[in-house]
């Protein structure tokens, strides 16, 4: 397979959708993105990195990062301990939803994707390290990317931290759930979370991601960077719960595991060794790049990665 031809495919498929795409504007500093930029890596099952469009760009992690968020908490905590904060079940609504807090179990989240779910795993990371959550959560990241200077955007960050009244709203609502302890500062905690999203990668730091996740967690040179089993869990709930309540569908489109963020990026995992990372900041109605989901079509189909 020539993967950097099948990349071209899969780009010139993916930008005859480029109208379709809205960028998301509720984070003000996202609205300046620009929804024509289109970029695409594969990290190819030797480990070489072939990539196609806007490869350089840099664009912020968003819900991408939690990935990362759960994998530190399940690596501190015990699944079994996990369920009685965060559950694992798919989401008929969207990602920011207040009714689906208010409908779950107990004021559970119902998966680690959403929101609601991010905020908590944050709280429980945030109670082990305090004020060095942030660094944490980034130093993990680096590592888990192999990437030591990826950073966090301020702008973004701001932008979002002034802006995020439904983040705001779910907080309180876990607090009075008891599901976040009481002695928790909201400010410092969703600082935490609104950092986290604002990392800054471009699409071959998703394609490393995806890379760890799709391999058991070893990376090119057989290093192991996370545990076997929590990536596992983590390809388990990106195919159930990665694209939100668009996941059903996204399955029956592409069939493979895969965690979008409203930054325009989307990172698989699969069975098959190979890292994929697509990016273009239009979005569909559920938040998912919309040039990016159709990137995936044809890479996913070339590839033969479909695992239903
Ligand atoms: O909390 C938020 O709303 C954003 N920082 C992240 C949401 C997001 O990326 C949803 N993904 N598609």
């Amino acid at each position: 397979m020539d993967i950097q031809a099948m990349l071209q495919r899969a780009y010139d498929y993916g930008i005859t959708y480029i109208d379709k795409g809205v960028v998301a504007n509720y984070i003000p500093e996202l609205a300046k993105e620009d929804k024509t930029r289109v970029g695409g890596a594969v990290v190819d099952t030797d480990g070489s990195v072939y990539t196609v469009g806007s490869d350089q760009y840099q664009f912020s992690i968003q819900s991408i990062v939690k990935i990362i968020i759960y994998l530190c908490v399940l690596e501190h905590y015990d699944f079994d301990y996990i369920q009685k904060f965060i559950g694992v079940k798919p989401s008929a609504k969207p990602f920011n939803s207040i009714l689906a807090l208010e409908l779950s179990e107990k004021n559970i989240p119902v998966n680690p994707f959403i929101n609601a779910g991010a905020i908590v795993g944050t709280s429980l990371l945030f109670r082990k390290y305090g004020n060095n959550t942030f660094e944490m959560i980034l130093k993990r990241t680096q590592e888990l990317i192999g990437n030591d200077k990826i950073d966090y955007s301020r702008s973004i960050f701001n932008s979002e931290s002034s802006s995020a009244f439904s983040n705001r709203a779910l907080t309180y609502m876990l607090l009075n759930g008891k599901i976040i302890s009481p002695d928790v500062n909201v400010d410092d905690l969703l600082n935490v979370y609104f950092k986290s999203c604002s990392i800054l990668v471009n699409v071959a730091d998703l394609a490393q991601l995806s890379f760890i996740l799709s391999r058991d967690g070893k990376d090119s040179a057989g290093k192991q960077r996370c545990n076997a089993e929590h990536a596992r869990i983590l390809r388990t709930i990106m195919a159930t719960c990665g694209t939100y309540d668009y996941s059903g569908e996204f399955a029956i489109q592409i069939g493979i595991p895969a965690k979008s963020g409203v930054g325009g990026g989307i990172v698989t995992a699969s069975r098959a060794g190979y890292g994929i990372g697509v990016y273009c900041p239009g979005l569909d109605a559920h938040g998912n790049s919309y040039v990016g989901t159709r990137m995936l079509e044809v890479i996913a189909k070339e590839l033969s990665l479909n695992i239903y």
